[in-house]
């Protein structure tokens, strides 16, 4: 595997209805964050689950197991892992996969915490190999081997720390080496969102942030966010803007389809790189199958962009499949675009 390909970060694109967080997510999320696992908006076999082991853990007095999220950008990994946290009554120390350069930046972190803490790393698919090392026995047996000295004389020291709880968020855990996964006792899949659960996190988001929004107003938001939370709550507020200035800062319907339209995102909530993506499989490649790194060069992206922030959701709605030898628009893609099937 070429691990520098890996390292790369996901192109930081600026698109409207991209799930990868921005400069201005960034500022507005944390106020939005819900706190509690009965705040937190679906993923109810999850819930289940985590709530259950949770009391568990707490009954035995003992730290959680370790527990790995992944799911794609914007469906509320960070957001659980504080949540986690905040559910065990323990403190909670964040860092992430491309911040831990070297084994020592990690023995530090480790060494430092508290008993029953969580240690939560994001991206872990993108730690280094030899830090990667470090983590087995400290998650195993609460254990970090030391190596001091080098060369012959060299000799490793075993060091306890305390017991804690290890929470990993990857968007790739396909990326996860399997000794890494195999550590983790509870996996946790986050899935997108209905539209139905997405209403209510816009509702509740624009509650918090005092934004005046009809029903009617806060379902179409949801139907165009791709069943991811982050983008439901960006749309919020960019039609807020628009509503502020043309629409006496009342979101109805009618003004967030009007907003919507401005910001080209369409009514199944496809952008215009998403119909772009479409209608050149359709329209050069016969509806494909067409490589990846082929629509790529078409549309001037990067494939691993397309594969990432633009094929979930196209797939998961069925507008495109993806097969051995390709990628190819289905049925409801032609409709889509009102496009027909040559032959
Ligand atoms: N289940 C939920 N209920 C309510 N709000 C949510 C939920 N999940 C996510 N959100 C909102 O969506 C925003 C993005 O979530 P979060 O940062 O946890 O995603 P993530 O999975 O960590 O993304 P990334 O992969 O980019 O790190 C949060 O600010 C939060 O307000
Ligand atoms: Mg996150």
């Amino acid at each position: 595997m070429d691990f520098k390909k890996i390292q790369q970060p996901l192109h930081d694109d600026s698109s409207t209805l991209s799930p990868v967080c921005q400069q201005d997510d960034k500022i507005n999320e944390n106020g939005l964050r819900p706190r509690s696992l009965s705040e937190y908006v679906g993923q109810e076999d999850l819930k289940r689950g985590l709530s259950l082991f949770i009391k568990a853990a707490k009954q035995r007095n003992e730290p959680l197991d370790h527990c790995l999220l992944h799911g794609h950008p914007g469906l509320g990994k960070t957001t659980l892992a504080h949540i986690i946290a905040r559910e065990l009554g323990v403190g909670i120390r964040c860092t992430s996969g491309p911040v831990i350069e070297r084994p020592g930046d990690l023995a530090a972190i480790l060494t430092n915490l508290q008993p029953g803490e969580v240690l939560f790393i994001d991206e872990i698919h993108r730690l280094s190999p030899s830090v990667e090392e470090i983590l087995y026995p400290a998650m195993e047996d609460f254990q970090l081997d030391l190596i001091i000295g080098q060369g012959p004389s060299a000799r490793t020291i075993k060091i306890d720390l305390p017991r804690f709880t290890m929470v990993g968020a990857t968007t790739r855990a396909g990326l996860l080496s399997p000794p890494l996964r195999d550590r983790f006792g509870v996996l946790l899949r986050v899935d997108f969102y209905t539209v139905g659960q997405l209403k209510e996190i816009v509702t509740r988001s624009a509650s918090v942030l005092g934004i005046k929004i009809e029903d009617e107003g806060a379902k179409e938001i949801a139907r165009r966010s791709r069943g991811t939370p982050r983008i439901a709550n960006r749309l919020l507020r960019r039609v807020r803007d628009y509503a502020e200035v043309e629409a006496r800062g009342i979101i109805t319907r009618n003004v967030a389809d009007r907003a919507l339209r401005m910001l080209e995102v369409d009514e199944k909530g496809l952008d215009r790189m998403d119909r772009q993506i479409l209608s050149i499989i359709i329209e050069r490649f016969g509806g494909g199958p067409v490589g990846l790194d082929t629509i790529a060069v078409s549309v001037g992206e990067e494939s691993n962009t397309i594969e990432e922030v633009y094929e979930p959701f196209l797939v998961q709605e069925g507008f495109l499949h993806r097969t051995p030898r390709g990628r190819m628009a289905t049925d409801k893609a032609y409709q889509h675009l009102g496009l027909k099937r040559e032959g």
